[in-house]
C-alpha cells in the first residue's frame, strides 16, 4: 500500500549549521531556508536522487517541534513520510490493524500542499510515520 519514502524529517537547533553540513560534508543539493508560518516550522529542503532529508526548525511560539527540540537539544531524527495514493483508504487499512492516527484522525493539509496524518509513534516501532497522498 504504501510507496516511496517521501521525505525524512531531521529537527535541527541550528539551520545554517545543518545547512553547510549536508551542502558542504554530504555534498547534496540544499534549498534556501522556507518559513511554513502556518505549520510552525522553517524547513530546508535537501534533494537526494530518491528522496528527500527536510531539516526542520520551530518557527513562532507555537511550533510543533519545539518540545521535540528542547527533549533533543542537539537535534534527531523527527519523522519518516511515506507516500499513499489515497490516504481515506491508507487511514482505513491501518485502523483497522489497530494505528491510532494522531489529533482528530482526519487528514490535513501539509507542508507540501497535500493531505497528511500523521500515525502514533507507540504504533509504529516508536518511529513517528506522516502518510502523504500523492
Ligand atoms: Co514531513
Amino acid at each position: 500500500m504504501i510507496g516511496n519514502l517521501n521525505h525524512v524529517a531531521i529537527v535541527v537547533p541550528d539551520l545554517t549549521s545543518a545547512s553547510r553540513l549536508y551542502r558542504e560534508a554530504f555534498g547534496a543539493d540544499v534549498s534556501p531556508p522556507v518559513d511554513l508560518a502556518e505549520h510552525g516550522v522553517t524547513i530546508v529542503f535537501v534533494q537526494l536522487c530518491n528522496t528527500k532529508i527536510e531539516l526542520l526548525h520551530p518557527l513562532g511560539e507555537n511550533s510543533p517541534i519545539q518540545r521535540f527540540l528542547d527533549n533533543n537539544p542537539d537535534g534527531g531524527m523527527h519523522h519518516l513520510c511515506y507516500e499513499v495514493e489515497e490516504i481515506g483508504f491508507a487511514i482505513q487499512k491501518l485502523t483497522e490493524h489497530g494505528l491510532r492516527v494522531l489529533g482528530d484522525g482526519t487528514p490535513k493539509i501539509g507542508a507540501h500542499g497535500k493531505p497528511v496524518v500523521f500515525l502514533h509513534p507507540k504504533d509504529g516501532i516508536g518511529t513517528l510515520i506522516e502518510l502523504e497522498q500523492v
